[in-house]
């Protein structure tokens, strides 16, 4: 077969709606309110936590606006999602559907992003709750880890350097232990720790709106739309994770209804609580108190600090931030070892990716690899050189998927679709094209990164992938693929 055949040939849909897909099958143990979770735990993270102090100056009052440009656009996104997440309830979430509907390149391509998207950002989120950490135990105990052990060595725009960043290792160590013993428990403890960090938003909400000033919303467009389109571009960060839902289709219960439930759920839950957080915070203080250096590095808990004159609720805030970023971090290591799977069983990276163990039913190997990969880059790298390499890949993954909904339509307009995007197809044209214009404000640097990335996945596609791919015919011996390994004990 030439190349151009490979990098065409798609993946049958009837494999999915006749059950017969390839390797280990995973456990169905999660319901509509615990994928919810799942979604709102991905999402509501450092972003929320940091962001009114990098988006306030840019956009003044009008950040609520910036708000909303960036969550329709998750929005919009999230909606096409769930119309492929009914439709191929499948893991590996956008690569498995650009797998079947564009063809084994695009999903190359896509793989790469989504590789981004979760890898990369758990990495980043691990550095930010490393941060928090240090600044909880100091506020608690008087005491921190010294810089040594919490920066890594690579400097960024003036920010201090050490050997290791220990917290953010000993992060990812801890969530990987947590997959390791099975998706339902991780779901359960997942469920627990979205709730206590909703719980400390709305309690900075309700504090701030106590000392709320409308005349603190005068001039409200005075940023203009430059402003407000830079603010939307920082809090897009703070929208990401919502997808995380999608990859998880093999093991949720009545997938078909569950996921698109869901996925509109956590949208609702999480603009609800970002919009109270941003009304409250810039209603309680003037906006230049944003911008000042304290405010920065410890984002709410300083505004609650100053607006009660008391430790209390600060360090309350403090604790919920750690406790969510853990969240964050567990669901997007998560998200990665599915996507892990979703290649391994296709071929396209070694299979004993898709071996699943048989006591916990989870992928051990796999998730024993990525996360020492992600506690690495953790330990290295500051989240500065992480957030935008984030987003775009987040972006170009959010633009396939509304695509491939559109092609989806065309090549198989009688699939069976338990949601359908309403408004179609002004709706995932509409997502392409809020996604393209934030793409557009990023930087000459991010999209550089991207494509060295892009080239090196698809250089590895080239001498491997294609050659190996289940849909080739390539499939080792049955007993071998799908083989489980013995479970390992940690
Ligand atoms: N949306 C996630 C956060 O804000 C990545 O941390």
């Amino acid at each position: 077969m030439g190349l151009r055949d490979q990098i065409l040939r798609r993946k049958p849909l009837s494999e999915i709606t006749s059950g017969s897909d390839e390797a280990g099958h995973l456990k169905r143990s999660i319901g509509t309110f615990q994928l919810t979770m799942f979604g709102v735990g991905a999402t509501v993270g450092t972003g929320i936590f940091f962001v009114l102090q990098e988006a306030v100056p840019d956009a003044g009052p009008a950040v609520l606006m910036s708000f909303l440009i960036a969550g329709i656009a998750a929005g919009l996104s999230v909606v096409c999602y769930a119309e492929l997440a009914a439709a191929i309830p499948v893991s590996g979430s956008t690569y498995s559907y650009a797998y079947h509907t564009m063809g084994e390149g695009m999903a190359m391509v896509i793989a790469a992003c989504v590789l981004l998207e979760y890898g990369v950002s758990t990495s980043a989120v691990a550095v930010g709750w490393s941060g928090y950490f240090n600044e909880l135990t100091n506020g608690l105990f008087g005491w921190a880890l010294p810089q040594a052990l919490s920066y890594g060595p690579i400097p960024f725009e003036g920010s201090a350097t050490g050997i290791i960043n220990l917290p953010a290792v000993v992060l990812v160590f801890l969530c990987m232990l947590l997959l390791l013993k099975g998706a339902t428990e991780s779901a359960a403890v997942n469920t627990i720790m979205v709730l206590i960090k909703l719980g400390v938003l709305i309690m900075f909400a309700v504090i701030a709106f106590m000392s709320f000033d409308i005349v603190r919303f005068d001039n409200f467009w005075a940023a203009g739309a430059a402003g407000i389109s830079t603010a939307a571009g920082t809090i897009f960060f703070s929208f990401i994770g919502l997808d995380a839902v999608a990859t998880a289709g093999e093991e949720v219960k009545d997938p078909q209804k569950a996921l698109p439930r869901a996925l509109i759920a956590a949208l609702v839950v999480v603009i609800t609580v970002y919009l109270l957080v941003a009304a409250a915070g810039v209603g309680s203080q003037p906006l230049s108190e944003f911008s000042t250096e304290e405010q920065k590095s410890a984002g709410l808990a300083v505004i609650l600090r100053n607006l009660t004159g008391s430790e209390i609720p600060a360090m309350v805030l403090s604790a919920g931030a750690v406790i969510s970023i853990f969240s964050v971090t567990l669901v997007t290591l998560y998200g990665q070892t599915r996507i892990l799977f979703a290649m391994g069983r296709d071929g396209m990276i070694s299979r004993r990716f898709a071996h699943v163990n048989p006591r916990t039913m989870t992928p051990n190997f796999n998730t024993v690899v990525a996360s020492a990969v992600i506690a690495t880059i953790a330990g290295l790298v500051p989240a500065g050189y992480l957030w935008d390499t984030v987003s775009i890949g987040t972006l170009v993954a959010f633009t396939v998927v509304a695509a491939g909904v559109m092609v989806l339509r065309r090549t198989h307009p009688d699939l069976h679709r338990p949601f359908r995007v309403p408004g179609y197809p002004v709706t995932p044209v509409l997502a392409i094209a809020a996604c393209a214009y934030i793409l557009y404000g990023l930087s000459l640097f991010t999209w550089i990164t991207f494509f060295v990335w892009l080239a090196v996945v698809l250089g590895f596609y080239y001498l491997y992938g294609r050659k190996n791919a289940a849909i080739g015919g390539h499939r080792h011996p049955q007993g071998d693929v799908g083989d489980p390994i013995e479970p390992k004990e940690l």
